[in-house]
C-alpha cells in the first residue's frame, strides 16, 4: 500500500490507521532518510494505540518505552555500532514483552533479525510531500 502525505498531521493519521493492524511481537521497520518522517510516523501510531505521552527521538537513548493497549518500543539504531550492540541492550527481551516495535535505522540490524513490516518514507517532489509505502514481508 502506498499512501502520499502532504504534511506531518496526515503522515500521523497513516501511522494512526495502521497501528490498528499491528500484534503483539510485530517488528516494523522504518525506513527513510534523516528528516523523511520516521519519527511523526511513530507518534500517530502511539496516538493510534491509546498512548497519551510525547513521543520523542530516542536517538540518544536507542530505545524509547510506551504503555498503550500494547507496549511500543520505538527504537532509533543510527547510533548503533552494530547488531551485536542491540542484542546487549536486551532486544530479544523486547520482542518477547508482546509489544511491538517500531525501528527507525534498523539497517544496522537486518544482517541479524529480520522485520515483519517494512514501512519506506520517502520524500516526494513539491515540500511537505511524503510518499509512504507499507508491505508485509
Ligand atoms: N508529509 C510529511 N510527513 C512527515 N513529516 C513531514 C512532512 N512534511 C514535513 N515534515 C517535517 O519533516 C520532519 C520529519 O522529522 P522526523 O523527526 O519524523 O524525521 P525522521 O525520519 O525520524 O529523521 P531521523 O532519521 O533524523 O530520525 C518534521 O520536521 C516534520 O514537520
Ligand atoms: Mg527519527
Amino acid at each position: 500500500m502506498t499512501y502520499i502525505t502532504k504534511n506531518e498531521r496526515e503522515t500521523e493519521s497513516i501511522g494512526e490507521n495502521f497501528a490498528k493492524s499491528l500484534k503483539p511481537g510485530c517488528i516494523v521497520a522504518l525506513r527513510g532518510e534523516m528528516g523523511a518522517g520516521k519519527t511523526v510516523f511513530v507518534r500517530g501510531v502511539a496516538r493510534g494505540l491509546g498512548i497519551s505521552g510525547r513521543v520523542t527521538s530516542p536517538t540518544y537513548t536507542v530505545v524509547n518505552e510506551y504503555n498503550g493497549e500494547m507496549p511500543l518500543f520505538h527504537f532509533d539504531l543510527y547510533r548503533l555500532g552494530s547488531a551485536d550492540e542491540l542484542f546487549e541492550i536486551g532486544f530479544d527481551d523486547y520482542l518477547s514483552r508482546g509489544g511491538v516495535c517500531l525501528i527507525e535505522w534498523f539497517e544496522k540490524a537486518e544482517d541479524e533479525y529480520a522485520p515483519d513490516i517494512v514501512v519506506d518514507i520517502v520524500y516526494g517532489e513539491e515540500e511537505d510531500t511524503r510518499s509512504i509505502n507499507i508491505r508485509e514481508i
